[in-house]
């Protein structure tokens, strides 16, 4: 036998490809990981075969009970992939061939690696959707228990990062609890455009055999089936959006990272990480390094950077497959997994974090963060809002010029009253207003966190 004949797509060539285009083309060193799905979706496709008649019972049994073989050798360790058959597809069909003979040549009857690699995809995505699912649980759970945990430490707010406004240390870790809460949101809703089954598409124009597609669809739990051959086999718009959440996740990740960078310094002192999610220095020993959340921050960068390239990969392709379409496999399997042990590692780190209430509390003691707050004082008392902030700019210049603390002008201004605005217990308790930091609220939304979170 020729060696070009023994490829599954030999039969017109006379001769094989160099050996450099096979190292080029071939994506079975990364598309192995398909495997279990490609095996699914091909034992599924063998049973709706047998359901219409293309092939007996008897060969679909003998085809399922070959690729579950195939599977558990797989899983040993024990098989042995091939470059020369370019791809998981190609590898497992082979196999299946060399291992049960006729009946494996008739698997791939009715289908195309087009709509068979569109399959395997959704269904394994579908799978790592879910893993991400419970991986952003896992961080909003840690992220709810340091809030509770520290639920009545005063902290400054910032904006600019300049010290704002006094706030909850557990309010701040709420923030991120929603915006984790929205990345849930829109992995959740994109598994929706995964529950379509594309085999039956064919490579392009589905086929002149007749199939039931609605029944292989039900075999892997998708509700339905695509409505068109061509979109079907050439979107891959369902990668673009995992690739596009994975980043805007990622972005909220980065942000944490860095405040628990920030915030570990000895600058600021908020937090201590815990030893086992830091390292030392090679030269200088007293140093310990926020390194995971830096490398988290850092990874971000990937996540950006794997969704430009399957965009700008797709971008200009004519319809409908083409093999520019291989270039989705890496970055999406890339994104996966930095998304995953990004969400799991800050999960852990969290857990082994504790907050130093004095340092949080020192940096909140400043009455000048209270300075917003003897304003709302004034305009209760019916001067208006713009009068009001400006005569307040006025005593903080006063009381920086001539260093006098900035309530003992306010009490001497304004009266007794206007004093005791710089209570920073009292400050936090008026901020009652849905959303904001009252220790009554905070208190409020991790019960409800914790009851959205079991
Ligand atoms: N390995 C290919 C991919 O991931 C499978 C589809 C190949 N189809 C083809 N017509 N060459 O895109």
């Amino acid at each position: 036998m020729k060696k070009s004949t023994q490829r599954t797509w030999g039969g017109r060539f006379s001769a094989g490809p160099a050996d450099a285009v096979k190292a080029f083309t071939e994506s079975v060193s990364f598309d192995w990981r398909l495997y279990p799905q490609d095996i699914a979706s091909s034992i599924a496709h063998a049973k709706g075969l047998a359901k219409v008649g293309l092939l007996t019972k008897a060969e679909a049994a003998k085809i399922a009970r070959g690729l579950r073989a195939i599977e558990r050798e797989i899983k040993a360790g024990k098989f042995k992939w091939d470059p020369a058959c370019e791809d998981v597809h190609m590898n497992i069909e082979a196999a299946l061939v060399r291992k049960i003979g006729a009946a494996g040549k008739k698997l791939h009857t009715a289908r195309s690696r087009n709509d068979q690699v569109a399959t395997d995809i959704r269904l394994w995505l579908r799978g790592e959707v879910m893993r991400v699912l419970e991986a952003i649980r896992g961080l909003q759970k840690s992220l709810v228990a340091l809030a509770e945990n520290n639920v009545n430490v005063v902290m400054p707010g910032y904006t600019h990062l300049q010290r704002a406004q006094p706030v909850l240390f557990s309010h701040a870790m709420l923030a991120y609890a929603e915006m984790f809460e929205r990345d849930h949101h829109r992995f959740g809703l994109s598994l929706l455009s995964l529950f379509r089954c594309p085999l039956g598409s064919g490579a392009l124009a589905g086929t002149t055999l007749k199939l039931d597609r609605a029944y292989v669809a039900r075999q892997l739990g998708l509700a339905l089936v695509t409505d068109n051959s061509m979109d079907a086999v050439s979107d891959r718009d369902f990668v673009v959006a995992f690739l596009s959440n994975a980043a805007i996740c990622g972005m909220h990740l980065s942000r944490l990272a860095e405040d628990i960078i920030l915030w570990s310094t000895a600058e600021f002192g908020f937090i201590t990480i815990g030893d086992g999610y830091t390292t030392g220095s090679s030269l200088m020993p007293q140093k310990k390094n926020p390194d995971v959340a830096e490398l988290v921050r850092g990874k971000t960068g990937r996540l950006y950077g794997n969704l430009l390239a399957v965009l700008t990969m797709m971008k200009g392709l004519p319809l409908t497959y083409n093999r520019d379409m291989q270039e989705d496999k890496e970055p999406l399997f890339d994104s996966v997994d930095t998304l995953l042990a990004s969400l799991r590692v800050m999960a852990d780190m969290l857990g082994h974090t504790k907050v130093n209430r004095a340092r949080c509390e020192a940096a909140a003691s400043d009455p000048m963060l209270l300075a917003t707050d003897l304003v709302d004082f004034l305009v209760k008392r019916g001067m208006p809002f713009r009068e009001a902030h400006h005569a307040v700019g006025a005593l903080v210049a006063e009381a920086e010029s001539t260093r006098t603390p900035l309530p003992k002008l306010a009490t001497k201004k304004y009266g007794a009253a206007a004093g005791k605005v710089f209570d920073v217990q009292r400050a936090l308790a008026a901020r009652t207003a849905i959303g904001a930091p009252s220790p009554k609220n905070v208190k409020a939304q991790i019960a409800r966190w914790k009851k959205l979170l079991k």
